[in-house]
């Protein structure tokens, strides 16, 4: 799209969370490499329709909804349709679309993902997107003629680096956690909304996305691309839906339910009751022998062989001690208590991680922190967060060092959309590390290798 001189990438982000399934569209304005929000449609994911005699239930939410693929693909296309209406503009005018989801529960090992990516690329083709908008450009021809000149796709090419960080892998290959591309949006997502923040999110950095399960990514510092050293991975915003289920008395109910508010404080009764329910919340390294936890399938024994840090957060085992947090829910006795404590739970399932990021030596002073997700940054969590990370005593300055960012997934999805058709911007860069320069002479110099050798 082009207005007024500017030349705005448009992506859609479809995502099929286990809570809300969503397309939100971005702009990116490529002259300065900003990212604007242009429309955000969000559905219930328990609201797809039912499977329907015929079709295979091929998934099901981490709370049970099942899914078939073309269920899937019908609330996905429905979703962009409906986004590009609200946002007045034609489905032809979204330049690329990214598809993730957060749906990997029920997975037998973490590489099953490639069935559910098609039935989201069957839903953007519903809405009428042609298949070529989904892959990245080989070449610059391939891309829309407004954008060529922005695109350094002659000088670099896509070698699965996202916001200059690389996916961990085991020494074979194999997938390390079920729902890394989500990882590796948020981090990418963070990056990109911290470019409005005085935080300087580049490398290293640790990325956590709250959403109903738990995922992120650490960062190292190595040059043109950090590696991935540490993932996170379980529950996250599920507890808290736990705990809504036993206050609501109800057994479909998240916390995405509640009333909204926000004249409530955070007193002593509800750091009570959170230390109540972190007796059953388990927040550690992962054995080397762990298949599945928090309900996330994991192959622990590919990360170790790494040497990737694998943190992880679950009640029980895999969700089995939910009954005693649906309890200690159905005891509040008003929503304004209840919020507070999910807050406070939250806060504490954050440093909880922070403390075995740290514990196991994989924490650096120079680490910036990003947090996105609802689970993660709505109520007082941003203050509370702030306030246990003060605790810790990791900074000299914590508010210089962490940053909030709402719709991180998104965000990275525009990343992911740019970095695919090398659309960096080198006076604002994603890449790299904090406080440095760009780095796409030692991508050009690094790729040159891989022709040579
Ligand atoms: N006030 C709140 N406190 C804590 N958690 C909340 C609150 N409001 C919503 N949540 C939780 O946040 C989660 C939803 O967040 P989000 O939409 O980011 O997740 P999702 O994308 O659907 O899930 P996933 O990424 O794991 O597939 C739900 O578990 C929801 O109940
Ligand atoms: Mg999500």
């Amino acid at each position: 799209m082009e207005a007024g001189g500017i030349t705005l990438f448009v992506v859609a982000s479809v995502e099929v969370g286990n809570t809300t399934t969503k397309c939100i569209l971005t702009a990116t304005d490529l002259g300065l490499g900003k990212t604007f929000l242009v429309n955000k449609t969000v559905k219930l994911t328990r609201n797809v329709r039912k499977p329907r005699i015929g079709e295979t239930v091929f998934g099901e939410t981490i709370f049970g909804t099942p899914l078939t693929r073309q269920s899937v693909a019908e609330i996905v296309g429905d979703c962009i349709i409906e986004s590009c209406n609200k946002a007045g503009i034609s489905v032809a005018e979204i330049d690329f679309v990214v598809r993730s989801t957060g749906v990997v529960a029920h997975f037998e090992n973490p590489s099953d993902i490639g069935t559910f990516i098609q039935a989201l690329a069957d839903g953007a083709l519903l809405a009428g997107v042609p298949p070529s908008k989904m892959v990245p450009a080989v070449t610059k021809e391939n891309l829309p003629e407004k954008v060529r000149r922005y695109s350094l796709l002659d000088k670099v090419f896509f070698d699965g680096s996202v916001a200059g960080v690389l996916p961990p892998r085991g020494s074979t290959g194999a997938e390390i956690v079920a729902n890394e591309m989500e990882g590796e949006l948020s981090t990418a997502g963070i990056k990109e909304g911290a470019k409005w923040t005085d935080v300087d999110f580049r490398n290293p950095c640790i990325s956590m996305d709250f959403g109903t399960t738990f995922k992120g990514r650490i960062t190292n510092d190595d040059l043109p691309y950090a590696r991935t050293i540490g993932n996170f991975c379980g529950l996250g915003g599920a507890i808290a839906d736990t705990i809504t289920k036993g206050f609501l008395k109800q057994k479909d109910a998240s916390a995405i339910d509640l009333k909204f508010e926000s004249d409530y404080g955070v007193g002593e009764e509800a750091f009570e009751l959170s230390e109540e329910i972190h007796k059953h919340i388990r927040v550690e390294k992962l054995s080397s022998n762990c298949k599945r936890f928090g309900k996330i399938p994991v192959n622990a024994k590919a990360a170790e062989d790494a040497g990737i840090l694998l943190v992880g957060c679950d009640v029980g085992d895999n969700g089995s001690k939910f009954g005693e947090l649906e309890k200690i829910g159905a005891e509040i006795r008003d929503q304004k208590l209840l919020l507070a404590t999910l807050d406070v739970v939250m806060a504490k399932i954050f440093r909880r991680a922070l403390e075995v990021v740290h514990s196991e030596g994989f924490f650096m002073e120079n680490m910036a922190i990003g947090i996105t997700g609802r689970a993660g940054i709505t109520g007082k969590k941003p203050w509370l967060f702030l306030e246990e990370l003060k605790d810790l005593g990791l900074y000299k300055k914590p508010e210089k060092n962490i940053v909030f960012v709402d719709d991180g997934l998104a965000r990275g999805a525009a990343v992911m959309a740019r970095c695919m058709n090398a659309l960096g911007n080198p006076k604002n860069p994603l890449g790299g590390l904090r406080m440095s320069g760009c780095v796409l002479g030692e991508r050009i110099k690094l790729q040159s290798g891989y022709f040579t050798s």
